[in-house]
């Protein structure tokens, strides 16, 4: 089986640091948002194809330079053509079926169970659901009988979001379904493919442990605690010589001689942390610099950024090689 994992987009909440880094490739819980995508692929995957976009060099350099057991495909697109034309863009070898990826949420979704449930449905396709709290900013399915989804609603409005359980972005889908997608045009396969694939017969396949979509810095930094507390982080714990006894992501060449940390803290590749500063709930990006008596707590700091001497960083957001 082969899996399609949708990374277009311009990233546009969590600028500055888009403008030069992938919101995919930003590290959380220790590792690129799109690596814990990756954790979710199922035995049964052979090869994941991205369909990419907007800064795909920087994803292909990446991919390259961080492989998988199995082979990464990138399929570039030249100007942006939304996830249904993503989709068709990058599918013309998949499988029947396939698995879709949106790149930017955080799950607990057990895949080989949603192929077990489109073995035995036959339909369209099944997409995994997460209910929440407030679903308008997401795809809103109503369920019938058997998890049947009866209607699908893009982003509705709050007072009139049919049902609380959302398309958590990740799905499986029959290789019909994308030559029922133009070629070569923008298309929103959730505004404009999926209704109509619902009389074909499209599953919900629900599960409760967590879920986030990352696209804001906000969401970003929840998703990290969520894959901190559900013992997803890649296990590189702290520097040596830092204080505390937190949860943190450090790579091996961070360093934090003296300075504190609280929980949920991601330090990435050459990270310097000063003498008697602090961190907590935070990210800072490869080669950057919190110097001493700094504190950097709900925030995220670009790569090469640095934090002066002092200075207090609270829910802000760093670009690259900026100072703060
Ligand atoms: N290749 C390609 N081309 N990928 C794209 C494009 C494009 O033009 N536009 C967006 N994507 C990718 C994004 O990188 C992301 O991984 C995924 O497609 C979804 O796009 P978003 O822009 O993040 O959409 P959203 O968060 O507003 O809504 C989507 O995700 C929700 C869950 O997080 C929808 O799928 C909703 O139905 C869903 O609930
Ligand atoms: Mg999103």
């Amino acid at each position: 089986m082969k899996a399609l994992v949708l990374i277009g987009g311009f990233g546009t909440r969590l600028r500055p640091i888009t403008y030069t880094v992938p919101k995919q490739l930003i590290p959380i819980a220790g590792k690129p948002l799109l690596y814990h995508v990756f954790d979710l692929l199922p035995p049964e995957v052979d090869e994941v194809v991205l369909a990419t976009g907007y800064l795909s060099d920087a994803i292909a350099a990446h991919v390259r330079a961080h492989p998988l057991p199995i082979p990464i495909r990138p399929v570039p697109e030249a100007t942006p053509l939304g996830t249904g034309g993503g989709m068709r863009n990058a599918g013309d070898d998949l499988s029947d079926p396939f698995l879709v990826f949106n790149s930017d949420v955080v799950a607990d979704v057990d895949t080989s169970a949603l192929i077990r449930l489109q073995d035995q449905r036959a339909g369209a396709g099944v997409m995994a659901l997460y209910e929440v709290e407030d679903p308008s900013p997401y795809g809103v399915a109503v369920l019938g009988p058997d998890d049947r989804i009866e209607r699908f609603v893009e982003k509705p409005e709050r007072a009139s979001a049919p049902s609380r359980w959302i398309n958590a972005g990740v799905a499986l889908w029959a290789r019909s379904v994308l030559e029922s997608i133009p070629r070569g045009v923008p298309v929103s396969f959730e505004r404009e493919i999926v209704p109509g694939l619902l009389p074909q017969g499209v599953y919900g396949f629900r599960f409760s442990t967590f879920w986030e979509d990352a696209g804001t810095p906000t969401r970003l930094l929840n998703a990290q605690r969520l894959l901190f507390q559900h013992g997803r982080a890649a296990h590189r714990g702290r520097p040596p010589g830092a204080l505390g006894s937190a949860q943190v992501a450090a790579a091996s060449t961070a360093r934090a001689t003296g300075a504190s940390f609280g929980d949920f803290v991601t330090l990435d590749e050459h990270a310097v942390v000063e003498p008697g500063a602090h961190l907590a709930n935070c990210v800072v990006m490869a080669g950057a610099t919190i110097e001493r008596e700094a504190s950097v707590i709900g925030s995220i700091v670009g790569p090469g950024a640095r934090v002066r001497a002092g200075h207090r960083l609270q829910d802000g957001i760093l670009g690259a090689a900026a100072e703060g």
